[in-house]
């Protein structure tokens, strides 16, 4: 085997968006960090460049992954290497499992095209199989799986790119997560909403302009080392989310119970709906998960930045 592939595999973390899901779509700041769960992809050397798939995937599914991975794969100049997947992560709870398991398979791809996988590279490959699974996503999940930083992120106008800023926390930012009934896909919330503003535009663009400020407000909140104030602006962020009618009786729930267990800050993140994750803010999230893991809600703790974030 050529020495510059001996190693190829590559990691994806999962996402959580602190402040500002859809009013990133609008081209509004996003605050996001990377879970320390994610993809992880393993490459060995091959005549013909493929992915892998396990044999439990619909066939729906299957051509979808493969078409995305087709997307990246030619821009890579279709190296000879078999790619396999293995994920950590829930699908479609509003964890970036999309954009993780793009970001493992593009840094096997670029290692086995003897390329190197910095950060902008990965995600321009990324970005490929993300528009195959979301169509127009705001880029914020893959720039946040290939940055593997906190980052404070606004969309280009009519892009699925946009510019990060490196968010420094001086502190540990830990979160719980946890996982609450079903949703319906990203693509069919945001399309929703894109109904509501369309009807109603200066009302929804006046919400959208208050979570872009939440955000850039915790932003600095987090720089400070302030994490009253990160929860805070989470809270306000989760108030507006529900204006915007992407909130629901169980991620509410959820919300008031991570507060009651001590959370600094505690909302909906990604997509909302019906279900979905629910972020709350704490300085040591451990007893809270102990307690909810007995009352047999699905829930873990990670750790988005700071020292020994990933
Ligand atoms: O797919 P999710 O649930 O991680 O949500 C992505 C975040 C949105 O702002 C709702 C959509 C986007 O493209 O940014």
């Amino acid at each position: 085997m050529d020495p510059q592939r001996e190693s190829l595999t590559g990691f994806g973390a999962g996402k959580v968006i602190l402040l500002g899901e859809h009013s990133v779509v609008y081209g509004h700041p996003a605050l996001a960090g990377p879970l320390s769960y994610g993809v992880t992809a393993r490459g060995v050397s091959s005549k013909r460049c493929q992915l892998a798939l396990p044999g439990t995937l619909s066939r729906a599914q299957k051509a979808l992954l493969t078409g995305a991975f087709q997307r990246a794969a030619n821009l890579c100049g279709t190296p000879g290497v078999k790619v396999t997947m293995e994920s950590e992560l829930p699908l479609s709870m509003g964890l970036g499992s999309s954009a993780a398991l793009s970001v493992a398979c593009s840094r096997v791809l670029l290692k086995a095209a003897g390329r190197k996988d910095a950060p902008a590279e990965v995600a321009k490959l990324a970005l490929e199989m993300e528009q195959e699974f979301h169509g127009t996503p705001s880029g914020v999940d893959h720039t946040t799986s290939a940055e593997q930083q906190l980052i404070l992120y606004k969309r280009l106008p009519n892009q699925s790119s946009g510019r990060a800023r490196a968010v420094k926390s001086p502190r540990p930012l830990k979160v719980l997560v946890a996982l609450v009934g079903q949703r319906s896909p990203t693509k069919k919330t945001v399309a929703a909403l894109r109904e509501r503003q369309a009807r109603w535009p200066a009302r929804y663009g006046r919400l959208f302009q208050q979570i872009g400020t939440v955000a850039t407000e915790g932003a600095k909140a987090v720089e400070a080392g302030d994490l009253e104030g990160l929860g805070d602006a989470m809270n306000v962020n989760q108030g507006l989310l529900a204006a915007l009618g992407l909130s629901s009786p169980p991620l509410e729930q959820m919300v008031y119970q991570l507060r009651g267990l001590g959370a600094l800050g505690a909302k909906l993140t990604g997509a909302g709906g019906d279900g979905g994750a629910v972020i709350g803010l704490f300085l040591e999230p451990e007893p809270a998960v102990a307690k909810l893991l007995k009352l047999g809600v699905r829930c873990f703790s990670s750790q988005l930045a700071g020292p020994r974030a990933l």
